[in-house]
């Protein structure tokens, strides 16, 4: 989506993905098992589309991507809304951090951060914002609940983990529990 807004917090600053956003993205994509596994993602990149992706992802209608930064301007992963349903007002969320910038904070101040622009009338004025999270991830999950997204369904057995099926939890915040929420 054109124009998305540089977002300032505390500790993270998010940014448009832009092209040199590439060798960090690729860094990702390729040398992180574990957070491979944690958002089930099965697609299998090349460098030729990581470039193409970053180069051109910031013009791309109904989704939004921010790269997360701390102190300098180096992609440190990145928070995106996507599906965005201009009639309904919805929004998928997914976001990931490379691995040694996890647990530091960083994840939940930049769900809010997003969230407060999400639900603003001069932001995007959404209603509601989803997300699907794998029962193998217990950190993404515990983050998510405390920061006040409700399950709203489990898929049973909807994620192939190696040699085992995982469920895939269903979670949404709705823009008045978000106003509604203790800060
Ligand atoms: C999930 C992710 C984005 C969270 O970001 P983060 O910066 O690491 O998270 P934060 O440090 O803001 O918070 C993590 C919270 O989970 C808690 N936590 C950590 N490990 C946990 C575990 N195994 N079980 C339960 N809670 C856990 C932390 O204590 C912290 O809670 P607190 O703020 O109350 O102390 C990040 O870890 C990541 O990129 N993981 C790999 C990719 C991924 O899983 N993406 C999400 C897919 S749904």
């Amino acid at each position: 989506m054109k124009g998305m807004p540089t977002l300032r917090g505390e500790m993270v600053t998010l940014r448009p993905i832009q092209s040199d956003d590439a060798d960090g993205m690729w860094e990702m994509v390729t040398q992180d098992p574990e957070g491979t596994r944690q958002t089930g993602t099965t697609e299998v990149f090349t460098r030729e589309q990581v470039d193409v992706w970053c180069a051109e992802v910031a013009d791309r209608d109904g989704r939004a991507d921010w790269a997360i930064t701390h102190l300098t301007d180096e992609y440190l992963g990145e928070i995106v809304l996507n599906q965005i349903d201009a009639h309904s007002r919805n929004a998928n969320l997914r976001l990931a951090l490379r691995p040694s910038h996890r647990g530091r904070g960083f994840g939940g101040e930049a769900i809010q951060l997003v969230l407060d622009h999400a639900f603003a009338p001069d932001g995007l004025g959404l209603h509601r914002v989803s997300l699907d999270v794998l029962s193998i991830n217990p950190r993404a999950y515990a983050l998510y609940e405390s920061l006040g997204f409700a399950v709203e369904g489990r898929l049973r057995e909807a994620h192939l983990d190696g040699d085992h099926w995982c469920d895939v939890i269903v979670m949404a915040v709705l823009e008045e529990d978000w106003r509604a929420r203790d800060r």
